[in-house]
């Protein structure tokens, strides 16, 4: 029955925009002669704009949790202390990642939906003067809280740690300023607020960071920084391995539209989603997992009103309506679902949404209001 795209609000990736799919479908430009060294540098530059930063940006042929395993690979030896600040599912890769690479892995381990504390992180660093490096997200996709990072990167900094942030559901659609804030590395990715296609992973490297990599003995190839930077260098930038051309050509268009809508802009429109999202929820009478819902403006987690599990939600939602959402991850499964509304919507979409999941609810017998969700969107909207 269903021939028309399915719209994508998940975590990610998300719906890619037509000027974005353009992009990546135009002939390839070569990456070893001209053309690719001006596309490589513009999307550098897109980057370090977007998250306010004067740093270098290491651009990866990979998924998000390859620019986390760069961001370990580069910075760490074996035996090194480091703090995981955890709230839910990429704060355990995190953990993992550091484990793999040998690192003595101390973790402050919130439970799930609970949001990263400044003073718990000054506690363990003042316990421990041992650890060097601070691993944390912006945004748990797993939950959908977002940490208020800016205060723990400054308490980080004071203590002449390393902190290191995986920003890779929050850069472009949540305010970074990597280098008023402290942050040593930013991690973003190709297939979150930016909508382009999976592909693509970022580090932006700070010079402290680069210290930190000169000493770090950890093995490295694939996602070695120097080779990067080195490359970086050549007359015209390039690329130490083949990259991932298409979904550059695909990013740069967006951090071009990115762009000409401005930052504040793109902060704004993802925080007037949110806000609908989350009225709309509310007034259907589900209610929101995590702690500060305000800041969760890239994913909303919705707990599942009794008797429904999320995989009716979801699954109804996909194959009646083209809508996909996510289901709990982790130990959340079978507790929550989760609407991503990160990237290019508009509130056209949001509209549609919560149309959508009204008639899904009903159909499972959960008694509403018919146009509760949507008239509560669409009150935020007007304003
Ligand atoms: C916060 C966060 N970190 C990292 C990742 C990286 O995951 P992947 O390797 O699947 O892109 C994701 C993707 O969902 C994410 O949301």
């Amino acid at each position: 029955m269903f021939d028309r795209p399915e719209i994508l609000m998940t975590p990610g990736p998300t719906p890619v925009p037509h000027f974005v799919l353009e992009a990546q479908a135009a002939p390839l430009v070569y990456h070893r002669g001209p053309g690719y060294g001006a596309l490589l540098d513009e999307a550098v530059d897109g980057i370090k704009w977007l998250i306010q930063t004067d740093s270098d940006v290491v651009v990866y042929t990979s998924s998000g949790s390859g620019g986390m395993e760069g961001a370990v690979a580069n910075t760490v030896s074996a035996g090194d202390k480091v703090l995981v600040v955890s709230v839910g599912f990429f704060g355990e890769r995190f953990k993992t990642i550091c484990e793999r690479f040998g690192c003595d892995v101390t973790v402050i381990d919130y439970e799930w939906g609970n949001t990263a504390k400044a003073a718990d992180v000054e506690k363990a660093l003042d316990d421990d003067p041992g650890i060097t490096h601070v691993f944390c997200q912006h945004s748990e996709t797993s939950t959908g809280v977002v940490n208020d990072v800016e205060p723990i990167a400054r308490a980080v900094r004071a203590r002449d740690k390393l902190f290191i942030l995986d920003a890779v559901s929050s850069a472009g659609a949540v305010d970074i300023e990597m280098d008023e804030w402290g942050i040593d590395v930013c991690i973003g990715g190709s297939q979150k607020a930016l909508g382009a296609t999976p592909g693509i992973a970022f580090c932006a490297v700070g010079p402290r960071a680069w210290e930190a990599h000169k000493v770090s003995t950890a093995p490295r190839f694939y996602f070695d920084w120097t080779a990067y930077k080195e490359a970086m260098e050549r007359p015209d930038s390039e690329s130490p391995w083949t990259p991932a051309i298409s979904v550059l050509q695909g990013m740069v268009a967006a951090l071009r539209v990115a762009r000409d809508e401005g930052r504040e802009g793109i902060l704004e429109r993802h925080k007037l989603l949110s806000r609908a999202i989350k009225a709309g929820v509310q007034a259907l009478g589900l209610p929101l997992m995590g702690e500060d819902p305000e800041r969760a403006v890239v994913v909303t987690a919705v707990k599942n009103p009794p008797g429904l599990t999320d995989k009716q939600i979801v699954g109804l939602l996909r194959s009646k309506y083209g809508i996909i959402v996510a289901p709990g991850q982790g130990p959340m499964k079978g507790q929550v679902f989760r609407i991503g509304h990160l990237g290019w919507f508009e509130p056209l979409d949001i509209l549609r949404f919560f149309g959508a999941l009204e008639l899904v609810l009903d159909e499972l017998g959960y008694e509403l209001t018919p146009g509760a969700g949507v008239a509560a969107a669409e009150a935020v909207f007007k304003g």
